[in-house]
């Protein structure tokens, strides 16, 4: 019961503010394509699952960088699939199919080759049960590449969202406690500029609404985000993390810097001794001190089964094998 007040509660919330614009105006957004290309090697006549595609902006963005994939996109809000719908059109997009469905709800009746989901799992009321719906989606060599909040950068913000709405719970009026309490939501949190064309740190107010009135949401940090993934997945890999202002990509075989919007070793301890003791840590524990280090707002992550790993670049083989988010755990 609890649970259906919930699915109702957030998908009101994404009727009344669509994410992440209300607006086909908006360019796409691209991080997410470009996340994926740095994740997987080959994705020509996929068929790939938008779950939680939202107004639609970086399945866009998707469909415009892999022209020659297939996308379905699904939302429960119908308000934000419309926004969709035009987005689709405006662009040309004759590669995406939308669906008003509920994760959760019946299955698809279809697989795919890879999932997206990103800035959804973490708002259902059952993250396991989600994330076992969508597993049932893939072929057995799909990937799921979700985005999610990260505990650590988010740790103030998840306070300020519940204060809010302890106030509002009484006054009723979330947005003007919002504006009162100065809590005015940067789009440079996540380092990515988020919907709108041009000006990258501006009060947005689908962010901000995302960011304060959501009445679910969950944060993780890498262990837990394995905990979350490994009952249905082989392995998981953090492949990118955002930071307000920043974002960058995750190699845990090469600390150079190296490889395309890599993270590096002296960007996380420009001191040469602490540089040194990080680099002489097994791989889990650097990835655990590059967390503890940046305090990332949200980071994304790839997983499958085995069989997946065929699909992904070197740097995500290389992940699994040294820094397997679902083998992590034991002293922490
Ligand atoms: C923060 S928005 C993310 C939109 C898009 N994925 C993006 O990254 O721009 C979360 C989206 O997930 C959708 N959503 C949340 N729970 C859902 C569920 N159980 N089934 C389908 N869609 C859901 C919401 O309607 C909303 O559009």
């Amino acid at each position: 019961m609890a649970e259906q007040t919930y699915l109702h509660d957030v998908r009101e919330l994404y009727e009344r503010f669509p994410y992440p614009s209300p607006s086909p105006a908006i360019d796409p957004v691209l991080d997410t394509a470009l996340g994926l290309d740095l994740a997987c090697e080959d994705l020509d006549g996929a068929e790939i699952l938008d779950a939680g595609c939202g107004t639609g902006h970086r399945l866009v963005g998707l469909a415009l960088t892999f022209p020659d994939s297939r996308f379905v996109g699904i939302d429960f809000s119908a308000r934000s699939l419309a926004v969709a719908a035009e987005l689709v059109e405006k662009h040309g997009c004759h590669n995406v199919t939308l669906r008003h469905r509920a994760i959760g709800a019946e299955p698809l009746g279809h697989r795919f080759d890879a999932i997206i989901s990103t800035g959804v799992l973490h708002h259902l009321p059952d993250p396991p049960a989600g994330v076992t719906w969508l597993a049932g989606h893939l072929h057995p060599d799909g990937v799921l590449y979700a985005w999610l909040y990260h505990a650590y950068g988010e740790f103030h913000r998840m306070l300020d969202r519940r204060l809010v709405r302890l106030l509002a719970g009484s006054t009723g009026d979330g947005e003007q406690l919002i504006q009162d309490l100065e809590l005015a939501f940067s789009t440079s949190r996540y380092g990515t500029r988020s919907s709108r064309a041009g000006d990258s740190d501006i009060a947005d107010p689908a962010a901000t609404a995302d960011a304060y009135l959501n009445p679910l949401v969950a944060a993780y940090d890498f262990e837990t985000a394995g905990t979350l993934l490994g009952r249905d997945f082989a392995w998981a890999v953090a492949t990118g993390v955002n930071w307000p202002g920043g974002a960058g990509t995750v190699d845990v075989a090469d600390w150079t810097g190296a490889g395309y919007g890599a993270i590096s070793a002296a960007q996380l301890f420009p001191q040469p001794h602490p540089r040194a003791a990080f680099l002489a840590l097994p791989p889990r524990d650097q990835l655990r001190c590059l967390e503890l280090a940046l305090r990332p707002t949200g980071f994304s992550v790839v997983c499958g089964a085995d069989p997946a790993l065929s699909r992904c670049t070197d740097r995500i083989r290389q992940g699994a094998a040294r820094a397997n988010l679902v083998a992590t755990g034991g002293d922490r």
